[in-house]
């Protein structure tokens, strides 16, 4: 039935399972892999963090991802109708308002992603004549993005950031109106191996620069003592979330598109699989160079900052090209493959909010790419082309993508399985087509997450609020 407003005549499709499974890989790999990860990983107790990493993934990333794909498959709409279907009668507002909040959440990040693979793209031209190398940390925040003091807000557009945002726009418009197989697909199919064999390179590279020994040894060399401490097992949840793009409804959105007699959980390993193993890749590639920095400046790996983050990318990293061989191409390499890993990331985000509009109003999804897209265009431009820029992301990075995104979670598995009482359901339904059958076990645990996550909740406020 019409749970939620008029519904397209018919939902779209992928062409298959890989297509899939790329478009979601394709999610799941992003700025998170390449700059979150590798510095998360090296704080929060090196080798020794593989541990909450592995717990949370195994316990709570891949039990949500089943529960996901299960939501957008079993009832087949965006985050807002696949939401409402799950309550118990399947009509339930606050079911749908879940929903809602997924697309708000996808909404607010969606401004900012925009915003670093326009830098991204800046940066890919610049490495052609590395105009960014003499003074990287100047050359970012006056420069190109002509930051004003920290705390000043200034409606002053940077033409040099504005234009390729704007771009970054039309070319996600485009591939949103083209639609589910022919935009969205397209771009990972062809996106996603490209993204892979661009930082195998970039890895290769890496490993071979006098000093990469160091940088392992500084990400690699387990220090214990920290899986003591709380906040690392939050910031592995946190980690193992973001990067899997969970609780944003993208998973959601992305299995409702896979065809009636499909085999759920078995693609979902593969992604989760995949995730990680480029996270693992990117960090060898990211600590290398940075090994190879320090050994450079004479200092220890230790000592350097900005191993993460905005920082790495563009103050980092463009410094680490200015001192190595052939840093042209290996610049330009790098900064592609941000651009690449950073759009299959935005797509699916906006894929949220589009399909949501889609089975909101039933609109088709050229009207509703052009609606979201020129909407989002104009506030990102606003936040982020501006003299003003640089200092929302912080901001909108700590409430979004840490306090939003665990709220989100938890109402998720409160609508479907607490008020909506869909475990059994969602568990037959994931063992239907399955390699393998979802045990009571499943339920248990995703109950098991929610409990952690309000807890995280609780103790992730606490210090928000204490700003
Ligand atoms: N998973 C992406 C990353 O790790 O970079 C980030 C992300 C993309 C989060 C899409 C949420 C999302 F909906």
């Amino acid at each position: 039935g019409r749970a939620s407003g008029a519904s397209p005549a018919k939902r779209e499709h992928w062409s298959g399972q890989t297509a899939f499974i790329l478009a979601a890989v394709g999610s799941a790999v992003g700025l998170g892999n390449i700059w979150r990860f590798p510095g998360q990983a090296y704080e929060a107790g090196g080798g020794a963090f593989m541990i909450p990493y592995l717990v949370a993934l195994v316990a709570a990333g891949i039990p949500i991802l089943f529960l996901e794909n299960g939501i957008g498959h079993r009832f087949r709409g965006s985050a807002p109708l696949a939401m409402r279907r799950s309550t118990r009668r399947g009509t339930s507002r606050a079911g749908e308002g879940v929903g809602w909040w997924h697309v708000a959440v996808c909404f607010v990040i969606g401004l900012y992603y925009t915003a670093v693979i326009a830098w991204a793209a800046s940066y890919f031209f610049f490495s052609f004549d590395l105009r960014y190398a003499d003074d990287p940390g100047g050359f970012f925040l006056d420069q190109y993005l002509r930051l004003g003091e920290p705390g000043t807000v200034s409606l002053e557009f940077v033409p040099g950031v504005l234009w390729p945002l704007l771009g970054v726009w039309a070319v996600a418009i485009a591939i949103l109106a083209l639609g589910v197989a022919h935009g969205v697909e397209r771009l990972n199919v062809i996106g996603i191996p490209l993204l892979v064999v661009t930082f195998l390179i970039l890895a290769a590279r890496a490993l071979t620069l006098e000093g990469a020994g160091d940088g392992l040894s500084a990400l690699f060399t387990p220090d214990f003592a920290a899986l003591r401490d709380v906040d690392v097992w939050i910031a592995a949840f946190g980690q193992v979330f973001f990067s899997l793009s969970l609780a944003y409804g993208v998973m959601i959105t992305y299995a409702s598109y896979r065809r009636r007699r499909s085999n759920i959980t078995g693609p979902a390993l593969v992604v989760a699989f995949g995730n990680s193993s480029f996270s693992m890749l990117a960090g060898i590639a990211v600590f290398s160079a940075l090994g190879f920095l320090a050994h450079q400046e004479g200092v220890a790996v230790a000592d350097l900052e900005g191993y993460s983050g905005v920082d790495l990318s563009f103050v980092t990293f463009p410094a680490v090209i200015a001192q190595m061989p052939g840093g042209a191409f290996f610049g330009a390499l790098f900064f592609a493959g941000l651009v690449i890993a950073g759009l299959t990331s935005l797509i699916s985000v906006l894929q949220t909010i589009s399909a949501a509009l889609q089975d909101k109003f039933g609109w088709n999804p050229r009207v509703s790419a052009v609606v979201v897209g020129v909407i989002s265009a104009v506030l990102s431009a606003v936040g982020f082309a501006t003299t003003t820029g640089l200092f929302l992301l912080d901001v909108v990075d700590q409430w979004s993508n840490q306090l939003g995104i665990v709220a989100g979670a938890v109402a998720m598995i409160a609508a479907a399985l607490w008020f909506g009482r869909r475990g059994t359901e969602l568990r037959r339904h994931l063992s239907t087509v399955s390699t393998f059958r979802l045990g009571r076990a499943w339920v248990v645990l995703v109950n098991v997450v929610a409990l952690v996550l309000i807890f995280m909740f609780v103790s992730k406020a606490v210090t928000l609020g204490a700003y």
